[in-house]
C-alpha cells in the first residue's frame, strides 16, 4: 500500500470525499506526487507536497482559493475549488477538472490558440488589478532561476547537491558578467516595483499550469501565489513562447522542414526567427487582451520582456537538474535569454508583442 493511498483514507474519513477506491490511483505529472483519485462521490486531483515548504504553498493555494470565492465576477483566472488542505499530511485536494489538457500538451501539439492565450492575458491582467489588503508574501522566489544570490558563487554545501548539468548551467551563467549585472538590476527593480504597489500575481505562470476544455481555460498551481511584480507573471507566459521558439528551430513545427545537420548560423537564426513568427499570433493575443484590460507603463513592458528572457535560464536550470550533461538546445535557449534580459525590445519585437498602436 503505497502512502498516498493511506492518506486519502485519513481525509476521506474528516471530510466528504466519498468511499476511497481499492484500485491503484492514476500518477499525474508535476514536480509534486500528483494523483487523480475516483470515488463514489466524485473524482479528486490529490497533491502531495515533497517539499518542506509545504505549509506555506498550501497557504499560498488556499489564499487563492478564498480570493476566487470572495470575487465571483472579478473575472479572475478560473482555478479548481480546493476542499481539503492538510498541512501536517502536506496534502492538497482539490475537484478534478476531467476531460481537460495541459497547455503545454496543446503546445506542442501546435494546438494552443490565441483565444486560449487571450483568456489568459484577460483574466491574469484582471488578477493584477485587483486591490486586496491581505496578500501572502512571496520572498522566498523574488526572482526566476537562478536565484540572484548565486551569481557570485555557490555554498560548498549546496554544490554537492546539484547535478553535473547544474554546476555546467551555473558556471556558463557566473562567467558571463554582464548577464549577471542585467539580473542583478533587474532583480533590484522589479523588487521596487514590487514594492511600490501591491499586486497579486500567479508567481509561477507556465504552459503546464494551464488546463484547457473547449472555451474553458482553469490556470492551477497557486503555489507562489501572492504580492510580487506583475511583469513576473506576463514575462513567464511570453517567454514560454520564446522557449518553444527555440526549442522548434531543429523540428518541423511551425512551418518548414527539420533542420538538416550541419546548417550555418545564420540558417539557425533565422529559423529562430521563424519559428518565433509562427507562435507570435498566440504571445500578441495575450499581450493584447492583457493590454486592453490593464494600463501598464514602458517600464513594466521592459521588465517583461526581460523576464520573458531570464525564464528560459530558469528553463535551463530546470532541465539541468535532472541532467549529467547540458544538452546543445538547452544551451542556445539560455543564449537566447541572456539576448532577451539584454534587450527586452528585442523580445518583444521577436514575439510580435511591440506596443499596440
Ligand atoms: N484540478 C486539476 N484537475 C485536473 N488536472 C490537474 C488539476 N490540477 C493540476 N492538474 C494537472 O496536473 C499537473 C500538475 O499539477 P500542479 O498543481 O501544477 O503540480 P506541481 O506542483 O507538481 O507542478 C498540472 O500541470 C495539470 O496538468
Ligand atoms: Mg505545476
Amino acid at each position: 500500500m503505497i502512502a498516498i493511498a493511506d492518506d486519502f483514507r485519513t481525509l476521506a474519513s474528516r471530510h466528504p470525499l466519498g468511499t476511497p477506491p481499492n484500485g491503484p490511483e492514476e500518477r499525474l505529472v508535476g514536480r509534486n506526487a500528483n494523483y487523480r483519485i475516483d470515488t463514489d462521490s466524485g473524482s479528486w486531483f490529490v497533491k502531495k507536497f515533497r517539499f518542506s515548504d509545504a505549509p506555506d504553498s498550501l497557504a499560498r493555494c488556499l489564499a487563492y482559493d478564498e480570493v476566487l470565492a470572495a470575487h465571483p465576477d472579478a473575472g479572475l483566472p478560473r482555478s479548481p475549488r480546493c476542499v481539503v488542505a492538510d498541512p501536517d499530511l502536506a496534502v492538497l485536494v482539490q475537484e478534478y477538472v476531467d476531460g481537460a489538457e495541459s497547455g503545454t500538451m496543446l503546445m506542442v501539439d501546435q494546438r494552443f490558440t490565441p483565444a486560449v492565450a487571450a483568456t489568459l492575458g484577460r483574466t491574469v491582467a484582471r488578477l493584477h488589478s485587483l486591490e486586496l489588503p491581505d496578500l501572502p508574501v512571496r520572498d522566498d522566489r523574488p526572482t526566476p532561476a537562478p536565484a540572484v544570490g548565486l551569481l557570485s558563487g555557490i555554498p560548498l554545501r549546496h554544490v554537492r547537491h546539484l547535478t553535473g548539468g547544474e554546476l555546467a548551467a551555473y558556471g556558463l551563467i557566473q562567467a558571463d558578467a554582464v548577464l549577471c549585472d542585467a539580473l542583478r538590476a533587474l532583480a533590484s527593480d522589479s523588487a521596487a516595483a514590487a514594492a511600490a504597489a501591491t499586486t497579486p500575481i500567479h508567481g509561477d505562470l507556465r504552459a503546464d499550469q494551464v488546463l484547457v476544455r473547449g472555451d474553458d481555460v482553469w490556470v492551477v498551481d497557486w503555489e507562489e501565489f501572492g504580492a510580487g511584480d506583475p511583469a513576473r507573471d506576463t514575462g513567464s507566459f511570453l517567454g514560454e513562447w520564446l522557449y518553444r521558439a527555440v526549442l522548434d528551430i531543429p523540428t518541423a513545427r511551425g512551418g518548414g522542414d527539420a533542420l538538416a545537420r550541419g546548417g550555418s548560423a545564420d540558417a539557425v537564426l533565422r529559423r529562430g526567427r521563424e519559428k518565433a513568427r509562427a507562435l507570435a499570433p498566440i504571445s500578441r493575443a495575450f499581450w493584447l487582451a492583457y493590454r486592453a484590460e490593464r494600463a501598464v507603463d514602458d517600464d513594466f513592458v521592459r521588465r517583461t520582456g526581460a523576464f520573458a528572457g531570464w525564464h528560459l535560464l530558469d528553463r535551463l536550470l530546470a532541465g539541468a537538474a535532472t541532467n549529467a550533461v547540458l544538452p546543445a538546445i538547452h544551451r542556445a535557449a539560455a543564449g537566447v535569454g541572456r539576448s532577451g534580459v539584454l534587450n527586452p525590445a528585442g523580445v518583444h519585437a521577436l514575439l510580435g508583442t511591440e506596443q499596440p498602436s
